[in-house]
């Protein structure tokens, strides 16, 4: 494939191959020479239109680790401002020589036009578009998922995993959703139901308001953020009762399995749908999570701009 623009666009040998690719990478690169010379001469561009740390910190550090050559454009501060399209910002781009643009966009459906439209030659990596899709953070869950939950094989098939809060606006949730089913796990929403999105009935899930019903039955208990940014106050009950009803706290957490794990994509907002004991508890992965987004992003890169497996063998004999 030359883009990654949608989890559901991925066959389980696809999704298969990038956490696998990233173990590899991962181990390539915890050894004392951080670098490989893989991507050296391309060039990756991060096109952001909406805020991010996480995302755009790890797409730049997995491509400069892979030698790219990467250039970060900000939509602050940039002609955007000044009205600038999306065409015409592509089209500088590929004036530029991008290999690859990494996009996060307001709009649900920017990294598919921009893959679709001609404007630019190099691969598109969707890092977020409204509340579409962020393929590469459900790549990045699963992966954490597989090193904490996985037997032999490595499989996550089977494995009960409960994402629970703002449904309606997360992209997170609707990547998970299709990976996970893609790599046979049972995934159940708990959600307030203004906080669902139209149709989610069809999606391949279970759907539960009853947090503390699923509890005891989760491998991993992902919490998502409450997007007050995109809210309209009538959606939402009182933050309040959202922390009562929906949030994770020290209790409810030792109401999981003792191997189950708390994952958040982050940004948290600390005291809503995570208590700080729980953030902060040694069940949590959400810093492992960021780590982890390195070593996925590593991977895509480097399977979208041309690698192999037989490249990653290649690279060995310079790491040792
Ligand atoms: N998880 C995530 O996408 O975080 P950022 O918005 O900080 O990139």
């Amino acid at each position: 494939k030359r883009h990654l623009i949608s989890a559901a666009d991925l066959t389980r040998d696809d999704a298969l191959l990038v956490l696998d690719t990233a173990e590899e990478l991962a181990r390539l690169a915890d050894r004392p020479i951080k670098k490989l010379p893989t991507l050296r001469g391309r060039t990756v561009v991060n096109l952001f239109f909406e805020d991010s740390t996480r995302t755009r910190i790890s797409f730049e550090a997995a491509a400069k680790r892979l030698s790219a050559d990467v250039i970060n454009f900000s939509a602050k501060g940039s002609s955007v401002s000044k009205g600038e399209s999306l065409k015409d910002t592509a089209l500088t781009l590929e004036a530029m020589g991008a290999d690859a643009v990494v996009i996060r966009h307001h709009s649900s459906g920017a990294p598919h036009r921009l893959a679709t439209s001609g404007w630019i030659g190099g691969s598109v990596v969707n890092a977020g578009d409204g509340t579409h899709e962020h393929p590469t953070q459900a790549l990045l869950d699963a992966f954490t998922m597989r090193r904490h939950l996985s037997g032999p094989g490595r499989d996550l098939a089977g494995r009960r995993v409960t994402i629970v809060g703002d449904v309606l606006h997360s992209r997170v949730a609707r990547s998970n959703v299709h990976l996970l089913g893609t790599l046979g796990a049972q995934v159940t929403l708990v959600a307030p139901p203004t906080l669902l999105p139209v149709g989610v009935e069809t999606w391949p899930c279970e759907v539960s308001y009853d947090l503390d019903g699923v509890l005891a039955k989760s491998d991993a208990v992902m919490m998502l953020r409450v997007q007050s940014e995109r809210m309209n106050a009538a959606f939402f009950p009182t933050e309040r009762e959202y922390s009562r009803r929906y949030g994770l706290d020290g209790t409810r957490m030792a109401a999981m399995p003792e191997h189950a794990i708390v994952m958040h994509p982050g940004p948290m907002n600390r005291g809503m749908e995570i208590t700080a004991e729980v953030a902060d508890s040694p069940r949590c992965t959400v810093v492992e999570q960021v780590a982890n987004g390195v070593s996925i992003r590593m991977s895509v890169l480097y399977l979208l701009l041309g690698g192999s497996e037989s490249a990653i063998s290649a690279v060995r004999p310079e790491e040792g």
